[in-house]
């Protein structure tokens, strides 16, 4: 079921709550999300890849606010991060540093040292100089790192640029061609300062199509299993994440066929099995709910100039993402197209273009489906404008996770020279 339904009276409601009723508690604008929504989206992903041994580690890159961590916790989730300072997060709500990936491609020696203090679970690396690097801040500290390496299998994922991770020319993986990632392996194998856990993949965001998924999944089966045949430890494959979720509709991901397709290549392997699933956890457990500011009649557009931002959701214009936009509140039909814009000094700050939309007015509030992955954790302060804040709708109740900032508490980190 929706997290984001219409109530009788035609207002769209979150969990039942109505959003008007959110929306008049809180600065606008406003993230918020259902508890029970992401919830239900992280017990369908479990339950579709519950017939092979696995661990969910939860890609908080999507969605970093510390109650939602700490709800996919209190759920089994682990988590995948990408900083020294997601590590952070992720221990501050509660997930033990054991449930902990860490992924990237850059990690500092400090956030090396950091995750290896904390006794974390597993680190990604993705070339020589990482491996070494980690192998030489192990020794220093005297402890063992547990390492997997993550491979680039040269797939297509066939999805946005931008968010496409798995070709040759990207900057992610180790390469499997030419045995540059089985002879790396075999250096951490060799390493005493290294416990090599195994391999990882991640082919891209946004996935809607499972046949890149096989394609490397079966590659990295393939790598695992040679690597075994040579005598080698390779307890986990960690599949990444990437699982595409309905923009048009906000619908809940159906995960049974990544389910059936990972059963199907893996049941009969005796590896351990991570996930990373980040947006198809939280994507469209999300609105960002936002008042209409202006209407605007351009020669021959109108502009519905909103307050909310590309500094707020930027999505849009970073990816020409799709995000459909609704009134909250029961509205008239539609009178035409209307580009729904920011108010930032940008032609890029659009939150949609060319949507039909019915006769709004200053102070009507919409709703920006899909918003809940990489939306808030994208939020910059661009124009002194303080991102929106969040709260999460749980069992009835509404939680503040992080109220919206305030330009005082950004000023007050600077600081002016004597002149
Ligand atoms: C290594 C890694 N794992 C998991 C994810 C999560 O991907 P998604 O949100 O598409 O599930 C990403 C996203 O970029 C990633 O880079």
């Amino acid at each position: 079921m929706c997290a984001f339904n219409r109530l009788d009276s035609g207002e769209l409601a979150v969990d039942g709550l109505p959003l008007s009723q959110i929306a008049a508690a809180y600065d606008s604008p406003l993230y918020v999300y259902s508890g029970a929504g992401i919830r239900d989206a992280y017990r369908d992903f479990a339950a579709a890849i519950a017939p092979v041994n696995g661990k969910v580690h939860f890609a908080m890159k999507a969605n970093s606010a510390l109650g939602v961590l700490a709800l996919l916790a209190h759920e089994g989730a682990g988590a995948d991060i990408v900083s020294g300072g997601e590590l952070s997060r992720a221990l501050a709500a509660g997930i033990s540093a054991s449930d902990i990936v860490f992924s990237g491609v850059g990690k500092s020696k400090a956030e090396i040292e950091q995750a290896l203090a904390a006794n974390i679970g597993q680190i990604n690396a993705e070339s020589p100089a990482e491996v070494a690097m980690i192998s030489a801040v192990a020794k220093s500290m005297g402890v063992v790192a547990p390492v997997a390496l993550r491979v680039n299998v040269d797939v297509n994922a066939k999805t946005h640029a931008k968010i496409s991770t798995g070709q040759r020319d990207t900057k992610f993986g180790i390469s499997t061609d030419q045995n540059e990632a089985a002879d790396l392996y075999r250096v951490m194998a060799a390493d005493p300062h290294i416990t090599p856990s195994g391999l990882a993949v991640h082919i891209g965001s946004q996935l809607r199509d499972m046949a890149p998924f096989e394609t490397a999944y079966t590659a990295l089966l393939d790598l695992g299993m040679a690597l075994r045949a040579d005598g080698l430890e390779v307890p986990v494959l960690d599949l990444g994440g990437g699982v595409g979720v309905d923009y048009d509709h906000a619908t809940p991901t159906d995960f049974t066929a990544y389910g059936e397709m990972v059963t199907r290549i893996f049941n009969k392997s005796d590896f351990k099995f991570g996930f990373e699933p980040g947006r198809a956890i939280v994507a469209n457990n999300g609105v960002l709910l936002t008042k209409v500011i202006f209407i605007k009649d351009g020669d021959n557009k109108r502009f519905v100039i909103v307050d909310a931002a590309m500094n707020d959701l930027l999505r849009p214009t970073l990816y020409e993402a799709h995000h459909s936009i609704v009134p909250v509140l029961p509205a008239g039909s539609d009178i035409g197209l209307a580009d729904i814009v920011g108010p930032v000094c940008e032609t890029g700050d659009y939150i949609g273009r060319g949507r039909m939309m019915p006769a709004l007015a200053s102070d009507d509030l919409l709703a920006v489906l899909s918003a809940g992955a990489y939306g808030a954790v994208m939020a910059s302060a661009y124009n002194t404008r303080p991102p929106a804040g969040e709260v999460l709708v749980l069992d009835g109740a509404i939680h503040e996770l992080r109220a919206k900032r305030t330009v005082e508490s950004y000023l007050a980190e600077e600081s002016i020279p004597e002149f």
